[in-house]
């Protein structure tokens, strides 16, 4: 993980304020680490609303010192830390004035109903707070809760009630605007998951793979075939029909690859909302021609963005029970296109060149790792063929249990 930190420069007497302090530190959830942290969200609002950066990075510094007394909480602890700060200051060279605004801001933060009228205790307080939500946040309670030998059910219970508090209790608008993402994110972290919801009687299949390897052809086809067999069968789109065209219109501008994931992710809500989802828990069987592994595939360009899509997706989207993997060399793909776009008119796709399939082709395969019963299939042989293979996989596979 890395520190904001990192970017902050430290002038000579914060240097040796951290000299000092560091092995003198008890706590773990209220460590060097946090009270850099402090410091540099600190130094941003100092920044930004025109205080003093010297005695607000200074109070962050020292601000949790009385810590090291796991006994002591809130004002008390605050009063023990502003008696330890002193001498340290001066002893590093703050004038007398500076000192006593310092250990003031000291004094009164960890109040969360009080509210000072000095600028730079305000700004103390928020800073402190923004290194309560997250990712940080999190583990800094359970540390913290372990520390006052509290039961994990505190640490829950501590992210549950006072998280919102704190969030809420932030007095400095761009104090909400750097905690908002991480403090939502918590807060669905937290929120319970309704795993009944995720258990269906149907089962989903998606057919995925790059452009021109048939796969429309392919769901037509096992559709019929188990339709014979007595299934209910539905055949979904990712993207639906009426979301290509919006795409169309979408793509005359030059727009970033990853708003479209908003875009596909609206569109397959509907869908899973309206037609899977009912599907699936009539016990129907339902074939996707693509799912959001293209989006992993095609939006997505960085690891960040991948866990993005995968979790977004988590909230709504079904995980099928096979996933059909049409598997071509590139230029064959093309090939294909290529005719077909003869026969149809159909225009070429963004992603219909020789370079981007090879590309796309390698990521297919990197992605596809994270899921289950994947079944690869040689998408150049003859449609007869291929339908076989896929049905003898399945047929396979369906008599397994857990699939
Ligand atoms: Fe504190
Ligand atoms: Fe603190």
């Amino acid at each position: 993980m890395k520190y904001k930190t990192e970017l902050v420069i430290w002038t000579k007497r914060e240097k040796a304020i951290i000299q000092t302090i560091k092995t003198k530190l008890r706590s773990p959830s209220h460590g060097l680490d946090h009270l850099t942290n402090v410091a540099s969200h600190a130094l941003v609002l100092a920044k930004k609303y025109k205080a003093s950066r010297e005695i607000v990075v200074a109070a962050a510094l020292l601000h949790d010192l009385g810590r090291n007394n796991p006994k002591l909480h809130g004002k008390k602890s605050s009063q023990y830390s502003a008696f330890l700060a002193e001498p340290l200051l001066k002893k590093v060279g703050y004038s007398d004035q500076d000192i006593k605004l310092i250990l003031q801001i000291i004094s009164e933060h960890d109040q969360p109903f009080f509210s000072s009228k000095l600028l730079e205790s305000r700004i103390l307080k928020d800073a402190d707070f923004l290194d309560g939500f997250g990712f940080r946040g999190m583990l800094r309670s359970i540390y913290f809760t372990s520390e006052a030998d509290q039961p994990m059910t505190k640490a829950v219970e501590r992210l549950n009630l006072k998280m919102p508090q704190r969030f809420e209790g932030l007095e400095f608008l761009e104090s909400k605007n750097i905690a908002k993402e991480q403090f939502y994110l918590t807060r669905l972290l937290l929120s319970e998951v309704d795993s009944y919801k995720k258990i269906y009687k149907g089962k989903l299949i998606v057919l995925e793979g790059i452009s021109g390897t048939g796969k429309e052809t392919q769901a037509k086809l096992l559709a019929k075939y188990l339709e014979k067999c007595g299934e209910k069968i539905v055949i979904v789109y990712h993207p639906t029909l009426k979301m290509k065209d919006i795409l169309k219109l979408w793509r005359k501008q030059k727009t970033d690859d990853f708003s479209e994931v908003y875009l596909f992710i609206a569109d397959r809500n509907e869908v899973v909302q309206n037609k899977i989802l009912p599907a699936l828990m009539q016990g129907k069987t339902v074939i996707s021609l693509r799912n959001y592994i293209s989006s992993l595939v095609y939006q997505a360009k960085n690891q960040s963005q991948r866990d993005l899509i995968n979790y977004l997706y988590s909230r709504f989207e079904p995980i099928p029970n096979f996933v059909f993997y049409f598997d071509i060399q590139p230029q064959a793909a093309l090939k294909r296109i290529e005719n077909r776009a003869k026969k149809t008119g159909e225009e070429k796709g963004k992603f219909e060149k020789i370079n981007l399939l090879k590309q796309k082709r390698i990521k297919y395969v990197q992605v596809l790792k994270n899921f289950k019963n994947v079944i690869r299939i040689d998408a150049e042989k003859s449609i007869d063929e291929i339908h076989r293979n896929i049905v003898d996989s399945l047929l396979t596979l369906w008599e397994k249990k857990g699939t």
